[in-house]
């Protein structure tokens, strides 16, 4: 497939590292240094099916094709304040589309089993164009009094819609079950039959085991697509990294050997948007006119799971 359009949107409310220092023992200098995270976008008073439909309406305006032209529309969410319907179909409404709908919950590499999802489609000839929409509010996720984790998210929705071409080279994705790294668990209804014990547990996290992972995964990945797409490093134009620690983008560069012209950043202001981070980048990036025809993109993801992958694909 090829992507034609993509759209992004933030809810309003920016929370600096200094208003978290209002609050948390934390400070500005500590966030900047071991996250890269200056300030985030977080939902006050928005919807996240709100953000979702508007940024996939931006996406169809870019691609300049209507929605009764998708043939399979892909959410890819974490958490929101539905349990059911799916997101996904809540969207299909917003925009008026009648074409089938799936949600998947792939973490933060939500965007990359997306287009893996959307590719295998095409090429088993059942859909010619596909909407992605990555909707999050992670910021909904932990304790805010945990200065480990809250500080860390932010919120946001990405699209992007793909239609018919050969633009994608490779995609590698992998999961290995590491459940006690990066959880939360949700208390459900109460029946008169459940005996066991249940409880709420904000977002948990062993930052130091998830940095690792991310690390190595991410080099591990975006390789593989490049072995299968015979290509090197040098050959890529540009490197969009889910942007959830600067340290860890650095650290796949340096692995990598590559300038850190090609790696664009967005954690500054956004921090870590889950799924949504890597379409988010994407859109603003090609706002930016950053891209050119012809020129090489590697995408890469990792998150809760563990789940993984890497995209190799030409603009
Ligand atoms: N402000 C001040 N001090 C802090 C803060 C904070 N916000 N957070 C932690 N500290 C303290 C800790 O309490 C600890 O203090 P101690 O030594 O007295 O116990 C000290 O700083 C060092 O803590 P570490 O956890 O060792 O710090 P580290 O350098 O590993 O950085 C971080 C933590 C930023 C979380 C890092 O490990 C990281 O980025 N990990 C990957 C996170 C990630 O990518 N998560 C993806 C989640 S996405 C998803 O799936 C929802």
């Amino acid at each position: 497939m090829k992507i034609i359009g993509t759209g992004s949107v933030l809810p309003k409310k920016i929370v600096t590292n200094e208003m978290l220092s209002q609050f948390l023992d934390t400070s500005d200098e500590w966030i900047t240094t071991r996250t890269g995270v200056k300030s985030r976008h977080v939902i006050s008073d928005e919807k996240l099916e709100d953000m979702a439909i508007d940024a996939a309406q931006k996406a169809l305006a870019d691609a300049g094709i209507s929605e009764a032209d998708l043939d399979y529309i892909i959410c890819s969410n974490v958490v929101n304040e539905y349990i059911t319907p799916q997101l996904s179909c809540i969207i299909q409404g917003g925009i008026g589309a009648s074409c089938p709908c799936i949600d998947i919950n792939c973490a933060c590499a939500g965007f990359i089993f997306a287009l893996d999802l959307a590719e295998s489609h095409y090429k088993a000839g059942k859909v010619k164009n596909v909407l992605i929409v990555c909707a999050e509010e992670p910021s909904r996720m932990p304790d805010w009094a945990d200065r480990r984790t809250c500080v860390l998210f932010g919120d946001g929705a990405g699209a992007a819609v793909l239609g018919p071409g050969d633009n994608i080279k490779s995609i590698k994705l992998s999961s290995s079950s590491a459940t006690d790294r990066l959880w939360q668990m949700r208390r459900l209804q109460p029946t008169p039959f459940v005996t066991k014990e249940e409880e709420d547990v904000p977002l948990q996290m062993k930052g130091q085991e998830v940095f690792k992972f991310a690390v190595k995964a991410a080099e591990k990945d975006v390789r593989r697509t490049l072995e299968e797409a015979d290509c090197t490093p040098d050959d890529v134009d540009h490197y969009l990294l889910h942007q959830a620690n600067i340290r860890i983008i650095d650290s796949i560069r340096h692995s990598m050997e590559q300038p850190k012209e090609k790696f664009p950043t967005n954690i500054e202001d956004h921090g870590n948007s889950s799924s949504s981070s890597c379409p988010i980048l994407l859109d603003e990036c090609r706002k930016a006119g950053r891209f050119q025809s012809g020129d090489l993109i590697s995408m890469s993801a990792f998150g809760a799971g563990f789940v993984s992958g890497a995209v190799l694909f030409e603009w």
